[in-house]
């Protein structure tokens, strides 16, 4: 029987560090609306900025329970949820603006709409790795609607969203994230070839893989990853930057190709190209992607991805991130953060399980 109350791991008020929260009620699901029992949350670089930066960012008040994405079996159901039954598999992202809805509690309400069924061949730590970052390439590149701040390629299900872009070459900047993992699957979905990725070279052949055709390793100076590039003699149509720091955004913006798309994967770090595009008058297409698919612009997109992911997932044409749990539950997330921020993940998506916390 579904517990009243649960341990949940949230921010308290703004400064404060993320705090364990013993008797968190346990939410009631609204007609939309899912309850999930949660078996792996993943963790986001997001989650530290939010408590650095304060969550009204992203419209969020506090107390506000941390986490974007994760895995669980379905509790209950709200009276309108078709596509989703009690005791299904799931994996989902989150809400905007629905701070109480976050990954990092035993139990949480979903919309039907942000979640999908999990195919068998994938454990619940794989499946909580997909929502949110493959949310941020496909709102980057897929998301039409007035609102969306994407570079308005043709989905895969969209007339010419497999053909456009044939054997043309595409750029994706820190190949090894989360996020870049799955721009590099994307980016084979659509047909692009070469597919050029930064790495550090120790995984190079995971990314190839994926769908990478050059890897370029990340430790060279900009100027020599741009000669590498380059050497290709094929004009870059397509870049998508995971990494989005100061130097990746200069790199990405000065090697797409007059007519191309980049897209960068942190929108708070719109400012930083502003000077260039004002200089080149638009003639290079520039998007930042917010992986929340409730958001306006971003919500019938969100529907048609999440209607296609089981499948996706089932025949491998996406593939989930490489996994490391991290044992403990939920209290084991701010180590987690702390390893994020300083940089000590490489290639792997950093999950726990908030059934296991003491
Ligand atoms: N807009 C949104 O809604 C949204 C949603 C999710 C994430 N994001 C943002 O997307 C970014 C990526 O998130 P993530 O979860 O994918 O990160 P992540 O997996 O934690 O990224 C770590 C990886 O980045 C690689 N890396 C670091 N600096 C690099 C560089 N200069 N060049 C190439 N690779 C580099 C590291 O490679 P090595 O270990 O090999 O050095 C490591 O494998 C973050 O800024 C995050 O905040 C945005």
């Amino acid at each position: 029987m579904t517990p009243t109350t649960q341990k949940a791991l949230g921010l308290p008020g703004e400064g404060h560090p993320f705090t364990l929260l013993d008797a968190w009620p346990v939410p009631t699901p609204g007609p939309d609306e899912v309850l999930v029992k949660i078996m792996s949350s993943a963790l986001n670089p997001g989650d530290w900025k939010l408590q650095d930066y304060g969550v009204s960012v992203i419209g969020g008040t506090y107390p506000y329970i941390g986490g974007f994405d994760g895995a669980g079996v379905v509790e209950e159901i709200g009276s309108q949820v078709k596509n989703i039954a009690k005791g299904d598999n799931i994996m989902f992202t989150f809400g905007v603006n629905e701070p109480e809805k976050g990954s990092y509690q035993q139990y949480r309400v979903v919309s039907a709409d942000n979640a999908a069924k999990m195919p068998d061949n994938i454990t619940f730590d794989q499946a909580a790795s997909v929502p949110t970052c493959l949310a941020t390439v496909a709102t980057g590149i897929w998301a039409h609607e007035p609102g969306a701040s994407s570079v308005d390629f043709p989905a895969p299900w969209e007339e010419g969203g497999l053909t456009k872009f044939k054997d043309q070459a595409a750029l994706i900047i820190g190949g090894s994230s989360s996020v870049g993992q799955y721009a590099i699957q994307l980016a084979k979905l659509q047909g692009f070839s070469p597919i050029v990725t930064t790495s550090s070279l120790k995984h190079a052949d995971y990314l190839k893989s994926l769908g990478a055709t050059h890897v370029i390793d990340r430790s060279l100076s900009p100027e020599a990853i741009a000669a590498e590039i380059q050497k290709l003699g094929r004009p870059i149509v397509y870049a998508y930057d995971a990494i989005a720091d100061k130097t990746t955004q200069n790199l990405a913006y000065d090697v797409v190709a007059p007519g191309g798309s980049l897209v960068v994967a942190d929108f708070r770090s719109q400012p930083i190209l502003a000077e260039k595009l004002e200089r080149d008058g638009g003639s290079k297409k520039v998007g930042y992607p917010f992986s929340g698919l409730s958001w306006p612009g971003n919500k019938k997109l969100g529907v048609e991805l999440f209607a296609r992911l089981e499948d996706w997932l089932r025949t491998g044409v996406v593939v989930p991130n490489r996994i490391e749990v991290l044992l403990g539950g939920l209290n084991a997330v701010p180590g987690g953060l702390d390893r994020l921020k300083s940089n000590q993940v490489s290639g792997v998506k950093l999950v726990v399980h908030p059934q296991e916390t003491a």
